[in-house]
């Protein structure tokens, strides 16, 4: 995508001061999902430094799902839910990982192919804890990471640290 058209999908993103609590800038990329020029043109750039490089998409419950159904269809894969616990009738694996307050567990099937080769994506990348769990769980269940990719990465909380080499579409 060029510059403009990346620069008119960022506009569309809106930030919401005190949400969920007070203090916390919230990222609100519904505006940019509703938009049929900004979905393509963020769902190509997630995916442009990967191009034939995978076979399956993972995006992580539930904002990561917004994006992986398009990320898929626009690289012509498969796309694999990766599911907060208790959500999938057949789970295969299992990571625990720490939020800001408690803890939470993702877990996958294992209806892939043992070696797919597997693009993480998600829409945020904070602290980092979510993708690092499920770059684990990929590992877990014998699936091969071409790599992660996110729409918006917060940099001032070091996510990158935690979960290693991230493609961001956006940092702020
Ligand atoms: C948000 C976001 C990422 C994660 C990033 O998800 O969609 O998945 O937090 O944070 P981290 O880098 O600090 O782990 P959330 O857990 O709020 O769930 P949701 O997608 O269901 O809204």
């Amino acid at each position: 995508p060029s510059a403009a058209d990346l620069a008119r999908a960022e506009s569309l993103i809106a930030t919401i001061p005190d949400f969920p609590e007070p203090g916390i800038l919230f990222r609100d990329i519904s505006p940019l999902l509703a938009d049929a020029a900004g979905l393509r043109t963020v769902a190509e750039a997630m995916v442009a430094p990967f191009a034939g490089t995978f076979d399956v998409v993972a995006g992580v419950e539930a904002r990561g799902f917004l994006l992986a159904g398009a990320l898929a269809v626009a690289s012509g894969t498969g796309l694999a839910p990766i599911r907060k616990a208790g959500k999938l009738p057949r789970p295969a694996g299992s990571v625990d990982y720490a939020l800001e307050y408690g803890t939470a567990t993702i877990e996958m099937s294992d209806d892939l192919a043992p070696g797919t080769r597997v693009l993480l994506v998600d829409d945020v990348l904070a602290t980092g804890g979510t993708l690092r769990a499920g770059q684990q769980l990929l590992e877990q269940l014998g699936y091969a990471l071409a790599g992660t990719a996110v729409l918006m990465e917060l940099a001032e909380l070091g996510g990158r640290d935690v979960c290693g080499p991230v493609h961001s579409v956006f940092t702020v």
